[in-house]
């Protein structure tokens, strides 16, 4: 029985993925998991390099896959400051108005979500708030021309392209207090004032030391109260707290194994209790063999987030987060 079979009473399980990995990871993703996210195929400059230049060669290749293997597909993402062509903002040598910025983003919206009609969860924006504690919206080309506006427009915009759909905000840093709360104060407004926003994504680009099972459980509490749906959408954790930046490591020590076990197992059981609101929990890969954060922040420094190793076998925390006995699965 894979990973995302135990977890079926729960929240679905997914993973983060490229199509020029199927060849490798496609089996053990097909086997564990229920949903992908294309790691970066989707992104806007993958999909539209040029104005008006739409390739979705790399998006096709993996949403075939996963329809061909029954898995779901998260869209992401729609709007976003990083990995978006310079074009969008541009017009000659100056900036855009900002009424050709919200056509350009109109457009991109609609094509995309139009050739993917059969995907139920869209990140419409991913990371719009500031991290610095003086800032609430983050500084981009977006905000710059559009102030906030461009938010709502973005959402509206989903919105329109496809009625069905779950039209997420995403983000990461969203269980610390500060940066949680601006990213509430966001989504309260645009509640307020009626845009169809429907759930948070929460990253969950963690580590083994942060953040606290506290600081988690009071981020799901203040996003549900809201009335939103939640998904996990990035999940990973580090073995390396964010300063620690040693890179001489060849292999993961039993101590970091244990700890990550631990953690994974806190975490997982706080998320099982609030499978009402939870959706979803996405990793961000599918197993060690394959991690951004073996580029970041160290390049080329090795990490070890995941459930499964190396090799796809089941970790120390694998065995963690599929313990809990069929009593508590309802
Ligand atoms: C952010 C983005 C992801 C990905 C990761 C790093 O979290 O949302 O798409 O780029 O950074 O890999």
């Amino acid at each position: 029985m894979g990973l995302a079979s135990m977890y079926e009473d729960y929240f679905r399980i997914g993973a983060a993925c490229a199509p020029d990995r199927l060849d490798q990871q496609g089996v053990h993703i097909a086997k564990h998991y229920r949903s992908i996210t294309a790691e970066n195929c989707m992104k806007p400059i993958e999909i539209q390099p040029a104005e008006g230049l739409f390739d979705f060669r790399q998006a096709d290749k993996l949403v075939n896959y996963a329809f061909e293997h029954q898995l779901e597909v998260r869209g992401h993402t729609l709007v976003w400051h990083n990995q978006t062509g310079e074009w969008m903002f541009k017009d000659g040598n100056n900036h855009v108005t900002k009424e050709t910025l919200f056509a350009r983003m109109k457009t991109h919206i609609a094509t995309v979500m139009a050739r993917y009609p059969l995907i139920k969860s869209w990140d419409v924006l991913n990371e719009a708030i500031a991290d610095e504690d003086n800032r609430f919206l983050r500084e981009s080309m977006y905000s710059r021309i559009a102030g906030e506006s461009y938010i709502e427009h973005a959402f509206k915009c989903a919105h329109e392209a496809n009625h069905n759909a779950n039209l997420f905000y995403n983000d990461y840093n969203e269980s610390d207090p500060k940066k949680r709360d601006k990213i509430v104060r966001l989504l309260k407004g645009l509640l307020e004032k009626g845009i169809p926003v429907h759930g948070i994504g929460m990253q969950g680009h963690w580590n083994l030391y942060g953040p606290s099972i506290e600081e988690v459980q009071a981020a799901i509490e203040a996003y549900a109260s809201l009335g939103l749906r939640i998904e996990v959408t990035e999940l990973d954790l580090s073995l390396f707290d964010w300063n620690d930046r040693r890179c001489d490591l060849l292999e993961p020590t039993s101590e970091m194994l244990e700890l990550q076990a631990k953690r994974y197992d806190e975490i997982f059981s706080l998320f099982r209790s609030y499978k009402d609101v939870i959706d979803s929990v996405t990793f961000w890969g599918a197993a060690d063999d394959y991690t951004w954060l073996s580029d970041f922040p160290v390049k080329g420094r090795k990490n070890w987030p995941f459930l499964f190793d190396d090799r796809y076998q089941p970790k120390e925390s694998y065995k963690r987060v599929t313990h809990f006995s069929r009593l508590e699965r309802v």
